[in-house]
């Protein structure tokens, strides 16, 4: 039985062409570390770490590729930003569409007199603007948002949410998770200070790899999360305050930097724009098909605007965890069941606590594909 992949919001399959040969080519014939050593190999794969912030500077039109920091993932990224700004009696404010990786962080800080508010979403899981400006305190200093929902694919109007931080002199963090890679995401246009991105997800890259832009302000008021050797100031026991190395201790993930580094030029090659109307097109087909099936829950948007290619479904006929098993056992289709780490998204889109049973296609997906999901649906949730 073929298997077909449908679970790119969890992690993309496969990666960008070229960055399996990027890797093993690293790890074969590089090895070297960076700002550790003086050999070519260093001095090659030196060019290629930065190489890979100007690129993201590119993807994210943001002006400083030294203010590119690199983590293991978001979530990192996430507490690192968090954790580096708030101080006790701050106060912040998300939405009520966020992942485990804002509010565990958030809820974790709650014992240091840290608070948030959730600015309220509608069932489709579209920020309601509103809800938001009412949220705003004296001690609010920051708004930290997902730019796409992880559950429905629903894109939020963050350029809003950056304009009104701008008047009210809040800090602006965007999540990236789920649109790097998929659609413009400007930290310019946005007025973001800082934007955290993932690598293994739209970015098509390697897992154990993602970061965090962050503008010169905010950066030089963050406390670090970690210190330790930067392999420069080595004379001293003081972390350095320069950028990157100021929040980039210890060494780096290379193999991660430079499979990432292939996949950002698979996608400057292919053009954003060409991977989002392909993941565009398969997801109409699919929510045309699923249109068709009486007994299935479209979750969130029911149509192409202001989304990604996730859909969740739910099923009150059925038991959602039995036809995700089904899915794959019988058909091959791998598909993701639950809460998808973000409860707080199921409150609010009505699907708490059974969960959805979420499709996500990706670049390298297919019609075919989507039609087989289609297909294998309809036999299952035949009455
Ligand atoms: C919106 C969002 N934020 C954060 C994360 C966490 O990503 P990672 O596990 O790569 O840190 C995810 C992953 O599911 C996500 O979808």
């Amino acid at each position: 039985m073929k298997s077909i992949y449908l679970d790119h919001a969890a992690t993309a399959f496969p990666k960008a062409p070229g960055v399996v040969d990027a890797i093993s080519d690293y790890l074969l014939n590089n090895g070297a570390s960076v700002g550790r050593g003086l050999s070519e190999k260093a001095f090659s794969a030196e060019h290629i770490v930065f190489d890979t912030r100007e690129r993201l500077s590119t993807l994210f039109n943001f002006p400083h590729p030294n203010h590119v920091i690199f983590t293991k993932n978001i979530t990192e990224s996430l507490n690192v930003l968090i954790k580096g700004l708030l101080t006790q009696g701050d106060h912040v404010i998300v939405s009520s569409m966020e992942h485990n990786a804002v509010m565990r962080p958030l809820n974790a800080l709650a014992a240091s007199n840290i608070s948030f508010s959730k600015a309220s979403c509608s069932n489709e899981g579209t920020l309601d603007f509103e809800s938001l400006k009412t949220h705003l305190k004296p001690e609010t200093k920051a708004v930290i948002m997902t730019h796409a929902s992880n559950v429905c694919g629903s894109i939020q109007d963050l350029k809003q949410v950056g304009e009104f931080c701008k008047e009210n002199k809040l800090i602006f963090i965007v999540d990236a998770a789920q649109t790097a890679g998929f659609t413009s995401v400007d930290f310019q246009a946005l007025n973001a200070h800082a934007i955290a991105f993932t690598g293994h997800k739209s970015l098509l890259g390697p897992q154990g790899i993602g970061g965090f832009l962050i503008d010169k302000a905010l950066a030089s008021q963050m406390r670090t999360f970690i210190e330790g050797g930067t392999g420069s100031l080595s004379d001293q026991e003081i972390q350095p305050e320069y950028m990157p190395d100021k929040f980039e201790a210890g060494t780096p993930n290379l193999p991660g930097i430079f499979g990432l580094n292939a996949a950002l030029k698979y996608i400057e090659e292919t053009s954003i724009e060409s991977i989002r109307s392909h993941e565009l097109a398969l997801t109409g087909r699919f929510l045309e098909g699923l249109s068709t099936l009486p007994t299935v829950k479209i979750i969130g948007k029911q149509d192409l605007v202001n989304r990604t290619g996730v859909v969740s479904i739910d099923l009150p006929k059925h038991d959602n965890a039995e036809i995700s098993y089904r899915l794959y056992k019988e058909y091959g289709i791998a598909t993701r069941c639950g809460m998808h780490c973000a409860p707080s998204a199921h409150e609010t889109l009505g699907t708490f606590p059974q969960g959805t049973v979420r499709f996500s296609f990706s670049h390298f997906n297919t019609i075919k594909d989507v039609d087989a999901a289609i297909k294998a649906l309809q036999k299952l949730l035949r009455p």
